[in-house]
């Protein structure tokens, strides 16, 4: 009764979908991992209808579930509790490039590689880069403050946003699109990275970069982490690296079986480094001149844009190919950099029998540990990784796979901020329940 009603209320401000044939592709994640349900699909086409969706689901006491391009890999976005899902999907505008600023305006619902390719039309680019850009919208980047390839160059998201528009519990609306580079007016409320629980996000003011065509790419072969890392550290200094990407044999034989890629290099290693140069100059002679100095074992460096594309599928197509395997458990943690060998020898002690495929962003420390089969390690990994002073998720968010976890990277006292700030805004915690806050 309640949902009709709702139904009724909702489809005379905004589009709805009921019809289960449609609203099951908004109940389930990515992975297949999460499989929730809902009534009601909202699509709203602004802001105003974004409010005006939020006031009615207030008024009637009804919990509602953001969802952007629902590539999310921690549930987050997923429908647990039979909430209503509010999709950001039709927020697809996208403003003026200000060159002189360096800023563009975009929708919550606007695709990274629209968003691309509308900024690059104007020389600039979007520091922000990762293998889910035909799908993951702005505002779930924002919200999950995702990270990708170029983090040690241009930061996450985070750094990349000069403001939000969102709708918070109440229908009421905030916006900070105005892009005053100084603007000392008051403390920033903590939308990215709040996953969904603090407010919608309808916009967000983006931070552009130079877009850099000169680029250099190869892949190394290494016989282990230690000397990866010790390659990262001599490569590091080049102001033109952009990306230092890792991934091991195991992971490199399932891409392969997946996609039937030939081998990249002549031999087997033990650890394969994908590093990527940008710059307005070539940055191949000074590309070359570093890995000259280095004992890598083999080095395959791509002749023209297909080439470096081609080696980049061996490690974007790692996420399907893992899917293509099994449901997997997917645990996305970084740890100092120092604490990545040790961490390594002991991960095969704790994941029991379950398969284990790794790769990552080096830079970061950040590495990917998927699972498919066995027990789940959860537990064992992510205490081993709060041990050695990583954080239990490095760029994916918490959502709802890590939530009871949470506590191993932040403190009482910080648990306690989060949720009477949680509380401040959203008093009925109508806004994605049981999503990051246990
Ligand atoms: P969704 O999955 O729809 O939602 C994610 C979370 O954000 C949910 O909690 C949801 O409630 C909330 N949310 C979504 N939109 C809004 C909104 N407008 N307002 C408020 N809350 C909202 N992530 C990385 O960080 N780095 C990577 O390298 C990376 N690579 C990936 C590669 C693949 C192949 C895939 C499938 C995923 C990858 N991801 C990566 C994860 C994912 O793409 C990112 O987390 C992305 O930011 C999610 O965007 P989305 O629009 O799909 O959000
Ligand atoms: C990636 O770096 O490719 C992603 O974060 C996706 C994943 O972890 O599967
Ligand atoms: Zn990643």
């Amino acid at each position: 009764m309640l949902m009709e009603r709702l139904s009724e209320r909702l489809s005379l401000v905004t589009r709805v979908v009921t019809d289960p044939s449609v609203t099951a592709g908004y109940c389930t994640d990515f992975t297949g991992r999460w499989r929730g349900s809902t009534p009601l699909v909202a699509l709203p086409g602004d802001t105003a209808e974004v409010a005006e969706v939020m006031r009615i689901c207030a008024g009637e006491g009804v919990p509602v579930v953001p969802q952007g391009g629902n590539t999310g890999l921690v549930g987050g976005g997923v429908p647990m509790g039979g909430e209503v899902v509010l999709s950001l999907r039709r927020l697809t505008g996208l403003g003026p490039v200000d060159a002189a600023a360096l800023q563009v305006t975009a929708g919550a619902g606007v695709v990274l590689a629209s968003l691309q390719r509308h900024v690059r039309a104007a020389g600039l680019d979007f520091g922000v880069d990762f293998a889910a850009r035909d799908a993951a919208t702005v505002g779930g980047m924002v919200a999950t403050n995702a990270g990708g390839e170029r983090v040690l160059r241009y930061g996450t998201t985070r750094a990349n946003v000069i403001g939000v528009e969102a709708v918070l519990a109440d229908g009421s609306v905030i916006s900070r699109l105005g892009g005053l580079p100084k603007d000392n007016t008051g403390f920033e409320l903590p939308f990215t990275g709040s996953e969904g629980v603090l407010g919608i996000i309808t916009a967000a003011r983006l931070r552009l970069v130079p877009l850099l065509e000169r680029r250099a790419t190869a892949l190394l072969g290494l016989p282990d982490v230690p000397a990866a890392l010790a390659a990262l550290a001599v490569l590091r200094p080049l102001d033109s690296l952009e990306m230092a990407e890792f991934f091991l044999p195991e992971g490199l034989r399932l891409v392969r079986g997946h996609t039937g890629l030939p081998s990249p290099t002549r031999e087997e290693h033990a650890v394969y480094l994908l590093v990527e140069c940008a710059a307005s100059r070539d940055p191949e002679p000074e590309l070359h001149a570093v890995l000259e100095s280095l004992p890598a074992a083999e080095i395959v460096i791509a002749a023209d844009a297909a080439d470096r594309h081609r080696l980049w599928r061996y490690r974007e197509a790692h996420t399907e190919a893992i899917n293509s395997r099994g449901v997997p458990v997917k645990l996305d943690v970084a740890l100092p950099l120092g604490e990545l060998p040790a961490f390594l020898d002991d991960l095969p002690g704790l994941i029991g029998d379950a398969e284990l495929y790794l790769f990552g962003h080096l830079a970061e420390g950040n590495l990917h540990v998927n699972l498919i089969g066995g027990q789940d390690p959860t537990d064992a990994v992510l205490r081993r990784v709060a041990l050695a002073g990583g954080s239990i998720s490095a760029e994916h968010g918490v959502g709802r796979a890590k939530s009871s976890w949470l506590h191993l990277s932040r403190s009482p006292a910080e648990l306690a901020a989060f949720r009477a700030v949680k509380r401040a805004l959203d008093p009925g915690c109508l806004l994605n329940p049981g999503a990051l806050l246990p």
